[in-house]
């Protein structure tokens, strides 16, 4: 009998099928039993039925368990009134493995408890939903910058210095030498820019993040572009084709997950180009009418990211923040050389901050001025100066946050949920 996956079912009513999965729930009614049953790729229900009061296969259905393991042979029916339109009249059970006291049952449990269970908690409903939308994006993402052209370029993760500022860094030994965690892999791609033209990375990024927030992990996963001869502008058309790209193909293909999460799709429809633009000194003062005590120069935290995020529609394109709250990487603005040719994305519906990025220094003389001025050690910056030695031109790249645009995609309350096994302050277990 031909083994077959849920996802496929309805390719094959009629005909004799072997699923292969786990229990998710079961339950009597007369002479009928119901076994749903869950194979990675959706859940299906699966019947057995007996004119007799007693058969072999109710014997095996009293023994089987919540997420007990095991292989079953039926028929492939339409049903309209089974959950998702087909189930399989059951022919054979074969028990692979009895679950004994499965610790998440469907009754509700506290978040503490669920982490401490990651490892199990993936198999719910909702966990399977949120997570298949991140391999869509993911997948999404990756079509997208190939699909124009763009290299897939993999930065090192063990780095000897820091991209985004040294606070954040998780330092390790790399045997007599220090070496930190990728906080970025954007001065790399610099490099590799200069070699390919435009390129992008894709990896696990790192942050010593001391903050407990719903938005940050400290381990998250970036993809970041990066294009030799573009200006902020370009970079800021080729954020909002990807982020639109990105929400189109969760609506087209990820209706059902977006369903179960009771994702109301219709601000996701609304997401069209152009997005609205505003400079940082705009926001302030937006920030200034809502009530906030800020002043130009100061950056945004969680709160102020809140509000204007939740003054669009769309995501918002903030360009143009302080020099002095950003990297030490930033072009200046030709037109006020204390802002940075910048851009923060921000997602709509109160998400905040789900890119960030802008145009780097070109000028070899300044960036040795700024590498100074961050107290950054000149010795580990020695080939990123030589990309301004050599033939240096414009260039501009973003990084996009994998975790907080799932978060939004989902409209979930905590990015924890967006990737199997998050790393947090004080959670590194499982
Ligand atoms: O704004 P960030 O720090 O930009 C950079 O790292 C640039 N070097 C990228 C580049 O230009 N190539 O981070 C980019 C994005 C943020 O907008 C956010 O989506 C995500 O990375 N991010 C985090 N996501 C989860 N947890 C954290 N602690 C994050 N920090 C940044
Ligand atoms: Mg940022």
């Amino acid at each position: 009998m031909k083994w077959v996956y849920i996802e496929d079912i309805a390719k094959y009513v009629g005909e004799k099928v072997e699923l292969r999965g786990w229990v998710y729930n079961k339950r009597s009614s007369g002479r009928v039993r119901f076994l749903l049953i869950r194979d990675g790729t959706g859940i299906l229900q699966c019947t057995i039925f007996s004119p007799e009061k007693e058969h072999p296969l109710f014997d095996k259905f009293e023994e089987l368990t919540q997420e007990s393991s095991l292989i079953v042979r039926g028929k492939v029916k339409e049903d309209k009134r089974a959950p998702g339109g087909y189930e399989l009249e059951v022919e054979d059970i074969e028990i692979i493995h009895i679950a004994k006291d499965y610790p998440i049952t469907p009754k509700p449990h506290g978040v503490s408890f669920l982490m401490d269970h990651r490892h199990l908690w993936l198999r719910s409903v909702r966990q399977h939903a949120i997570l298949q939308i991140r391999a869509e994006v993911i997948r999404a993402i990756r079509d997208f910058f190939d699909g124009r052209g763009f290299r897939l370029m993999d930065t090192p993760i063990l780095t000897p210095s820091a991209c985004e500022g040294t606070t954040t860094l998780f330092e390790t030994k790399y045997f007599d030498e220090k070496a930190y965690l990728s906080q970025s892999g954007q001065l790399y791609n610099e490099a590799t820019a200069m070699a390919f033209g435009k390129v992008y990375c894709f990896g696990p990024t790192f942050r010593a993040e001391k903050s407990k927030t719903r938005r940050h992990l400290l381990e998250f996963w970036m993809v970041e572009p990066e294009v030799a001869f573009a200006t902020l502008n370009d970079i800021i058309e080729l954020a909002e084709d990807l982020v639109v790209y990105i929400v189109s193909r969760v609506l087209d293909k990820r209706k059902k997950e977006l369903e179960t999460l009771n994702r109301d799709t219709k601000p996701l429809e609304k997401i069209a180009k152009p997005f609205p633009r505003i400079t940082y000194k705009d926001a302030i003062k937006i920030l200034k009418e809502k009530g906030f005590k800020i002043e130009f120069g100061d950056d945004f935290g969680a709160p102020e990211e809140t509000i204007l995020s939740n003054s669009f529609e769309k995501p918002v394109c903030v360009t143009r923040y302080p020099l002095k709250v950003k990297a030490f990487y930033m072009q200046p603005d030709p037109e006020n050389p204390d802002l940075a040719l910048c851009v923060d994305m921000l997602a709509p519906e109160g998400y905040g901050e789900i890119i960030g990025g802008g145009q780097r220094i070109h000028d070899y003389d300044l960036l040795l001025q700024k590498i100074k001025e961050h107290n950054l050690p000149i010795e580990n910056y020695q080939w990123y100066l030589d990309l301004r030695k050599y033939g240096s031109v414009p260039h501009a790249g973003f990084g996009l946050g994998i975790e907080r645009t799932v978060a939004w995609i989902c409209k979930i309350d905590h990015i924890r949920e967006t990737i199997p096994f998050p790393r947090m302050l004080y959670r590194m277990y499982p």
